[in-house]
């Protein structure tokens, strides 16, 4: 292979990890970002304190740094906690940004209680051993009148998905399975439904906002329809309109979830 071709093949190979990473990201981010700028309107602040329980390599605390916010990243994982100070750096937020080696369950080791404006839990509460006990120092860290971001695996969208793929009694195993896992190989250890996540936020002592459908299309259409810069936007596009309607929470991947604590 010339270096030429190398070089092409690489930059496609990064065009596409880029745009499968935005895939997965953008309902979520653009959501976040308006709840970021609604908390900072009400508090009267424009720079938030954002706490990202369990934020591995800063995914979304590097963007949300890039806005001017200071970000705890609370991880249990050295390699995590490595990699976002590196992206933090690169991207020249490193004075907006603390990793913090830690997890939810002995979040007051590192963090102080009621400090937080914003706190995300993205993709944690179906690894931890107690997620109603977790959750509930999550939202101790959150001051009164704080907003929860909460993003989690849905156990529907598995059914679909283990289906479309032919796979069809591990299917079955989800909607019996009371983690909604598709057998003891399934890497996931915990799926909720949208009732789960409403419970456990209203039992947490917050007020449910609406739940968002993300990656409804997305994981389920062929890859290359992903990779395709031409498919991409209309795509993108029908994936924002979709997580706003009820309908399709059963069909997407995952569930977001804004709440609030009350107070403030
Ligand atoms: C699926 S990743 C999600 C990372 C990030 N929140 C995101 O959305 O890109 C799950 C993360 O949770 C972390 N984690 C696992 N157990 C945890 C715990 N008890 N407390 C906090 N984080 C935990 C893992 O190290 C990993 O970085």
């Amino acid at each position: 292979m010339s270096d030429q071709t190398g070089r092409r093949e690489q930059s496609h190979r990064h065009d596409q990890t880029r745009r499968r990473s935005s895939m997965r990201t953008a309902v979520v981010w653009q959501v976040l970002h308006e709840a970021l700028d609604r908390r900072a309107r009400t508090v009267g602040r424009d720079v938030l304190d954002v706490l990202d329980a369990g934020g591995g390599t800063g995914n979304l605390a590097v963007p949300i740094a890039r806005l001017g916010h200071r970000v705890t990243v609370v991880d249990p994982s050295p390699d995590a906690l490595a990699a976002l100070e590196r992206r933090a750096a690169e991207a020249g937020v490193t004075s907006l940004v603390r990793a913090c080696q830690g997890d939810t369950h002995g979040l007051f080791d590192v963090v102080e209680p009621d400090a937080a404006d914003v706190v995300l839990c993205h993709g944690v509460l179906e690894v931890v051993e107690d997620p109603a006990g977790d959750l509930a120092h999550i939202v101790r860290a959150l001051r009164a009148g704080g907003t929860l971001s909460l993003l989690a695996a849905n156990r529907t969208g598995a059914v679909l998905a283990r289906a479309l793929a032919g796979h069809f009694e591990q299917a079955r195993h989800v909607l019996g399975d009371p983690d909604g896992r598709w057998g003891t190989a399934d890497p996931m250890p915990r799926r909720f439904a949208v009732a789960d996540l409403i419970d456990l936020v209203a039992k947490a002592g917050l007020e449910a906002g609406p739940v968002h459908a993300i990656r409804v299309f997305a994981d389920l259409v062929p890859g290359v329809l992903v990779d395709d810069p031409a498919s991409f936007d209309a795509l993108l596009a029908l994936e924002h309109a979709a997580a706003e309607q009820p309908e399709y929470r059963a069909l997407a991947t995952q569930l977001h979830l804004l709440a609030t604590k009350s107070g403030g």
